[in-house]
């Protein structure tokens, strides 16, 4: 079986400037993979460039083997793959149910509502802390449930490659906490997953394997829990440089 995603050799900017130089990924079927690094090392830079909304201009990139680095960002939604941006991620004059409802209707139009009310029933049990705000408008929701209504009207998409960036941002460490219950039950459901995190204990607890991003160039690689307890996690976000034989 192909794996999830695949990345070889990327680079992508702005205005022609590379910002990332060569990064390789690959991330198996029902995966997850935490990318951490220091601000400005180009981990949103990153998730763009996967979900199609800027080009690599070099390397290529594969989603279950199919090659999309020519494809915009509706076309590999359709292949299967979700994105949550870090902000302005939910419409906020619109309910929760109409955030959750477009999240559908943007890959399943004409489809009958018996199957829209499956998927949201299924995901509401990975949200049961939307299920009671179903009427609010989103904008008027605590920062830790509107994150939720973004992550969930993802889901409604049916992808099988969910892709988030900074999930925990402005959370209190108890929203944090809660956000990460769920996306914790979204891993055991099978979903392939790809993110970023800030908050590095709890990005690199939710994930099998974390990867260290500086200056646009992977620079560690492994397993979550013992990057966790790596020394040179810490000194990479310090700053200091590894010797060569360090980095592998
Ligand atoms: N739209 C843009 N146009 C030009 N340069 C940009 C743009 N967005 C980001 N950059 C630059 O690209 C570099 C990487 O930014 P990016 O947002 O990918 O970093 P990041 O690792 O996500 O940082 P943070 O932890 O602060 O979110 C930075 O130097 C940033 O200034
Ligand atoms: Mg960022």
């Amino acid at each position: 079986m192909s794996a999830a995603l695949t990345l070889h050799g990327v680079h992508a900017g702005y205005a022609g400037k590379d910002i990332l130089h060569g990064v390789d990924i690959e991330l198996e079927q029902g995966g997850a993979l935490t990318v951490v690094g220091p601000n400005g090392s180009g981990k949103s830079t990153l998730l763009k460039t996967v979900v199609g909304l800027l080009r690599t201009s070099r390397g290529s990139i594969a989603l279950q083997g199919t090659q999309v680095e020519t494809l915009n960002a509706p076309a590999r939604a359709r292949l299967g793959l979700a994105y949550v941006p870090q902000e302005r991620n939910v419409f906020a004059n619109l309910s929760v149910a109409d955030n959750l409802r477009l999240g559908w209707e943007f890959l399943h139009p004409r489809t009958e509502g018996s199957a829209r009310r499956e998927r949201l029933d299924y995901v509401l049990q990975l949200f049961p802390e939307i299920r009671d705000r179903l009427s609010a408008s989103a904008g008027l929701l605590s920062g830790g449930q509107r994150q939720m209504v973004a992550i969930a009207a993802a889901l409604m998409q049916t992808p099988s490659l969910l892709v988030l960036d900074e999930p925990s941002a402005g959370l209190s460490p108890r929203n944090a906490g809660l956000l990460f219950e769920s996306i914790a039950r979204i891993r055991a459901a099978g979903i392939t997953l790809l993110m970023i995190e800030q908050n590095v204990k709890l990005g690199l607890s939710a994930a099998d394997r974390g990867l260290v991003l500086v200056a646009g160039q992977v620079r560690l690689l492994a397993p979550a829990q013992e990057l966790l307890a790596d020394d040179r996690l810490h000194r990479l976000y310090l700053g200091a440089p590894l010797d060569a034989s360090e980095t592998h």
